[in-house]
């Protein structure tokens, strides 16, 4: 049952820098639940091609993409210590990791309405012990309660060195420099764009990840964590 009181962790920051991979991480060592916000937009927008394949988000009714999202059919499981993904049924967990779904998503997510309609879904995601929240709005919007809230950053050129290395790792195919423009674009849309746009928290700590790992970049986040969430982890 979630509780207002249950512990919320916000990671949030651009594309390609490394939160859902952060998030995983760190709600392991907590043995917390976690959210990866952004798989609802990609979903949202998965379904929004089938149901109109090949036309423009712009060419579409607001309202037809709003119904859209306010009926995905969605679960959560594991599946090698990833993220699986099951929409009515099928597992789509690599269908919407590609670029073209990113894009996509990020046009939605622009939409009032759209992000209204995710809301509650997101919020129900906080159960009991605790959660491990990454996106752009998390510390903003989402959980504005949240016990700590973290601000990634890394240079565009190394989100995009990251994103190209996660994607070729999941035998998808991608140009390295298609990529650094497509991600230049989506942020500069989630940036800004007026329905919470992507920024830190002015309660949130900004850790720049251009020249750490994964494990350094955890590290750091277990240390606010000790600090902030719980005194005496081991
Ligand atoms: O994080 P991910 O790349 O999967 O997110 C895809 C898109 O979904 C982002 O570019 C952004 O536009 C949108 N998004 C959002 N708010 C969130 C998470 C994702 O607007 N909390």
């Amino acid at each position: 049952m979630s509780k207002t009181t249950d512990p919320v962790i916000c990671l949030d920051g651009p594309s390609g820098v490394g939160k859902g991979t952060i998030c995983l991480a760190v709600a392991e060592k907590l043995g917390w639940h976690i959210l990866d916000s952004g798989s609802l937009y990609r979903i949202a927008a998965l379904q929004v091609s089938r149901h109109f394949p090949d036309v423009e988000v712009e060419s579409i009714k607001e309202s037809q993409i709003v119904d859209i999202a306010s009926k995905l059919s969605v679960s959560y499981g594991q599946k090698n210590s990833e993220l699986a993904i099951i929409l009515d049924g099928e597992d789509i967990t690599q269908l919407i990791r590609n670029e073209k779904i990113g894009d996509k998503a990020s046009k939605i997510a622009a939409i009032p309405a759209v992000r209204e309609a995710l809301l509650a879904r997101q919020r129900a995601f906080l159960t009991n012990p605790g959660l491990v929240a990454d996106g752009r709005d998390m510390g903003t919007v989402v959980f504005p309660q949240a016990v700590l809230k973290i601000y990634l950053t890394a240079s565009p050129e190394e989100r995009a060195e990251r994103r190209y290395k996660q994607l070729k790792d999941k035998g998808i195919d991608v140009i390295l420099c298609d990529l650094v423009e497509e991600l230049r674009q989506r942020d500069e849309r989630d940036m800004n764009r007026e329905a919470a746009p992507l920024k830190p928290a002015s309660d949130a700590i900004i850790i720049d990840t251009t020249t750490l790992d994964i494990k350094q970049v955890t590290d750091e986040v277990m240390d606010w964590v000790s600090q902030r969430v719980i005194q005496d982890i081991n």
